[in-house]
């Protein structure tokens, strides 16, 4: 018999992780529904998609308006009929000073980063319960592992959707849907090209999005990569508050305006 093809959503499709993903999705044949503010860049994507094997549509959705991944989430079912995986990746960088905190930066990066995955889980899950099965992959980051100058906003959303996603993953088991949490290292994308410090283990946007599918197809709980960084993270999670003051004195952390 004939292996159904995958029904995949991706938020952020337009560039970067998101774009990847979708293409490396499309080798696997899957129809998938991209989806990004952009809707001109979302169109080039969907060609390369096309050319890769796979089929789709585009969709403009802002992940900060609950709405449009609603629309979205009702588009897919109405078009395909089920939703297998769907990646709520879109997300933003920025940096988050304390000291003249700017609230609309910081808004703005936890109505992405936090409120644009809740608001994914909120259109999906419904679709998914009443399948019985599906998986939600959300991105979070290694950054997630503490709190750092200047990264207040970036760090804190990101902790944020880790735990969201933790309790969502323990809370859905039961109806069969499975809830990952990706955490990526540095990845070459234009989130990291206007970094100036030197980036550890910095992957390509190819690479990490194989690393990511191979991870949802395993039903891993944590994608975490890549593996020097995931380990570096650990340890900074768990280590004394004051050894990590130490450390960061060591290697002279200086934040980027
Ligand atoms: N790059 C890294 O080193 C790294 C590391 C760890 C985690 N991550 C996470 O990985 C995810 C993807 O990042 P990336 O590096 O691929 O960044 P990117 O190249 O800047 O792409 C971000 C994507 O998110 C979309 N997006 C931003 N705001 C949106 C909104 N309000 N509604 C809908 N889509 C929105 C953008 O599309 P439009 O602008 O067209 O809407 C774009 O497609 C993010 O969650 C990021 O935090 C990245």
């Amino acid at each position: 018999m004939k292996e159904k093809n995958l029904n995949v959503i991706i938020t952020g499709a337009s560039r970067g992780i998101g774009k990847a993903l979708a293409i490396e999705y499309a080798r696997k044949r899957a129809a998938i529904l991209l989806l990004a503010r952009n809707k001109g860049k979302l169109n080039e994507i969907l060609k390369l998609v096309i050319e890769a094997g796979g089929s789709g549509y585009v969709m403009k959705c802002d992940v900060t308006k609950p709405e449009d991944m609603q629309r979205a989430t009702d588009f897919i079912v109405w078009e395909m009929g089920s939703i297998d995986v769907a990646v709520l990746n879109a997300g933003i960088g920025g940096s988050g000073f304390i000291d003249g905190i700017k609230l609309e930066d910081f808004k703005k990066i936890y109505e992405t980063n936090l409120f644009g995955v809740i608001h994914g889980l909120a259109a999906i899950v419904p679709v998914m319960k009443k399948q019985g099965y599906g998986t939600i992959a959300g991105i979070s980051s290694l950054a997630e592992a503490r709190g750092l100058p200047g990264n207040a906003a970036y760090n804190s959303s990101k902790a944020a959707v880790s735990h969201l996603l933790e309790s969502a993953r323990l809370e859905l088991k039961r109806y069969g849907i499975k809830i990952i949490t990706v955490k990526p290292g540095f990845i070459s994308t234009d989130m990291t090209v206007r970094h100036k410090f030197h980036m550890p283990f910095l992957m390509d946007a190819d690479n990490a999005a194989k690393i990511i599918i191979r991870g949802i197809e395993k039903g891993k709980r944590i994608i975490a990569f890549p593996l020097p960084m995931a380990f570096a993270s650990y340890l900074g999670k768990i280590i004394p508050s004051s050894m990590f003051e130490f450390l960061l004195k060591l290697i002279k952390f200086k934040p980027e305006g």
